[in-house]
């Protein structure tokens, strides 16, 4: 299935193990609205153990945060193209010039008849708060630092952004409707945060106007993955 549901959630299928990824799939049909591949599974099994979850035919986000220079980037999504991931990301602090060559290599992508992903750029982390900026050489806030990296993003080719719940409200109302917000960090009540810091519940943060929840831990540890990820989409609208 190649678009987006009306079910926010994609579960983070974060594992190395390819029989425990494929069985939460088989686990969560009908019960998320996608599944994400990330770094820990895909540099487990690579386009193999892609196509294995692809198989599952819901719609898949590639999370693999790139970030190199342009060219690299670019070569790294016309190898990722035929994959046909619904959503693939780039880090937006690899620049305007690397967003735009991923957006370029992206659209190649259509004229051999492949499906193009929505590109998302990622801002700043959710497991890093205020308190680790000025480590990092950045001056302001978080807020500051996700805004201007999402500008930055949309005036790249970027259909969208990875940010916090806190910054949903700000982004949306100054990049307009139709940019994606995809937002980790997603902790429903009674959950615990690990090593997650700019955390919100499930339905506060569709409230500010997320597009999608992303959501790893509290589905996968939970002693019954899709009950868990039923109760959350119960409490959610759409
Ligand atoms: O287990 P948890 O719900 O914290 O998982 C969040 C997922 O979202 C992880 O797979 C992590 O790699 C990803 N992610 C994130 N923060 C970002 C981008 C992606 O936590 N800014």
């Amino acid at each position: 299935m190649s678009t987006l549901s009306n079910n926010p959630i994609f579960c983070a299928i974060d594992t190395p193990d390819t029989s425990r990824a494929c069985a939460l799939a088989e686990s969560l049909r009908g019960a998320v609205g996608g599944l994400k591949i990330g770094l820990e599974y895909f540099n487990a099994h690579g386009q193999a153990g892609y196509q294995k979850l692809a198989a599952f035919e819901v719609p898949i986000f590639l999370d693999l945060k790139l970030h190199d220079i342009p060219n690299t980037v670019a070569a790294a999504v016309r190898a990722l193209a035929p994959l046909q991931p619904a959503l693939l990301n780039v880090h937006a602090s690899g620049g305007a010039a690397m967003m735009q060559a991923a957006a370029d290599a992206a659209q190649e992508a259509a004229d051999q008849g492949l499906r193009v992903p929505q590109l998302l750029g990622v801002t700043l982390m959710t497991s890093l708060s205020q308190a680790d900026l000025p480590q990092m050489g950045v001056a302001g806030t978080a807020q500051d630092q996700v805004l201007r990296l999402a500008h930055l993003a949309q005036k790249n080719g970027m259909d969208g952004v990875v940010c916090s719940a806190h910054e949903i409200e700000i982004l949306r109302a100054e990049l307009g409707p139709d940019f994606k917000l995809v937002v980790p960090g997603i902790r429903p009540k009674g959950s615990a945060a690990q090593d997650q810091k700019r955390v919100m519940t499930p339905q506060a943060a569709q409230q500010a106007g997320a597009d999608i929840l992303v959501i790893g831990r509290p589905i996968m540890g939970a002693d019954n993955p899709r009950q868990a990820a039923l109760d959350i989409a119960s409490e959610l609208n759409g």
